[in-house]
């Protein structure tokens, strides 16, 4: 299958590729699709083939739901059940937005989606390129991030294309991606609501609207034959080729450690403050600065791929501080070094 990349960086200039897109779409075919937090593997959300093609191109385990996709809030109440006053006043705050809320999900949400639970999850993008194509696709769109199974998600048409080239007819293009991170998937099924994923909005702007919140940290990763609450968790993820070591703990001393550790022809990715360190090493990759940790999470998938590319044996990576995106980061390189973490 040839497979198109249609630019839709400028909606009034491109809006016919939007159109085009739309089209494929509505036959029923997968589309790569821009959003503001990773790029989504998108098809039709009450067309059985076309969810089924999702897993296939994918590679995704059948028991992994995917998120509905929405153009305007009112589509919640067609699609879910039983939502709440205080769901209500978390739409006010963060929807459109990267927050992902789970609901009891009404008959129209077929198993397949939800993967046999009573639930589904439904994402607001805050992307007008995305809102833009599931309009005009006339349809709602479930959209996991657009990356093979078990592979860093996608933050650009490059990375969509080098994973999905040949598989899907359609990939369109609206730059890299604002915030580089999945959405926070929050449930809002439960008496109380409980955070499944940490993501794009940190854990510390959710807590200031949902102050009771339950966010343990031993929820958000599933060890041996435990049921995971947010299926996706459970795999082996985010993961390039070679093994991953995470190092965490105070800067200066993650950043001896990786020098006395690492091979000089192993990869490291590390915070900019560090480079002078590596000067001798033959692929250094630069987070940015640990000030600015909205550029370090934009930064994090794509620089997972580049080691990709590589021949290297080991991949070294220095992690940021567990505050703000710090603590979403963390999450997605732990779930990448599949628990291979050096906490000094
Ligand atoms: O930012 C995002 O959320 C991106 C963009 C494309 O919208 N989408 C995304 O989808 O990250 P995906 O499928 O890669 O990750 C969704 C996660 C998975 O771990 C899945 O198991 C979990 O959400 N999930 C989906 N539906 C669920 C449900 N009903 N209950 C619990 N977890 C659910
Ligand atoms: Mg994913």
């Amino acid at each position: 299958m040839k497979t198109e990349v249609l630019d839709v960086k400028n909606l009034k200039i491109n809006y016919k590729n939007v159109i085009k897109g739309a089209e494929y779409l509505k036959k029923g075919e997968v589309v790569a699709i821009p959003t503001e937090t990773v790029y989504g593997l998108a098809a039709d959300a009450f067309n059985e083939n076309a969810v089924k093609k999702i897993f296939q191109v994918k590679g995704r385990p059948q028991d992994n739901p995917l998120l509905v996709h929405i153009y305007k809030l009112e589509q919640v109440y067609d699609i879910c059940k039983d939502i709440t006053k205080e769901s209500e006043k978390v739409f006010d705050a963060f929807w459109p937005g990267s927050v992902t809320l789970i609901f009891n999900k009404k008959d129209c949400i077929s198993d397949r989606v939800s993967a046999g639970r009573d639930t589904v999850g439904v994402r607001f993008p805050k992307s007008e390129i995305a809102r833009a194509i599931i309009k005009e696709s006339g349809t709602l769109l479930v959209a996991p991030s657009a990356n093979l199974s078990g592979k860093p998600s996608t933050t650009s048409a490059e990375h969509c294309y080098n994973d999905l080239n040949g598989k899907i007819p359609c990939i369109l293009d609206g730059g890299p991606c604002l915030i580089g991170l999945e959405s926070t998937i929050i449930d809002m099924s439960t008496q109380t609501p409980v955070l499944l994923r940490p993501g794009a909005i940190s854990l510390d702007d959710i807590l200031k609207v949902i102050p009771n919140l339950i966010y343990k940290k031993d929820l958000l990763s599933v060890k041996g034959n435990e049921i995971p609450k947010a299926p996706g968790m459970k795999y082996r993820h985010y993961a390039p080729d070679a093994p991953v070591t995470l190092v965490e703990g105070n800067y200066e001393k993650t950043s001896k450690w990786i020098e006395e550790n690492a091979d000089k022809n192993n990869a490291v990715i590390c915070f900019e403050e560090f480079l002078k360190d590596f000067e001798n090493y033959k692929h250094v990759y630069n987070l940015g600065s640990f000030k600015t940790l909205n550029v370090a999470a934009q930064k994090t998938f794509d620089l997972l791929r580049e080691c990709d590319k590589l021949d290297v044996s080991h991949i070294y990576v220095q992690a940021p501080k567990d505050i703000g995106l710090g603590n979403s980061i963390i999450n997605r390189l732990e779930k990448a070094s599949a628990g291979n973490i050096v906490h000094i």
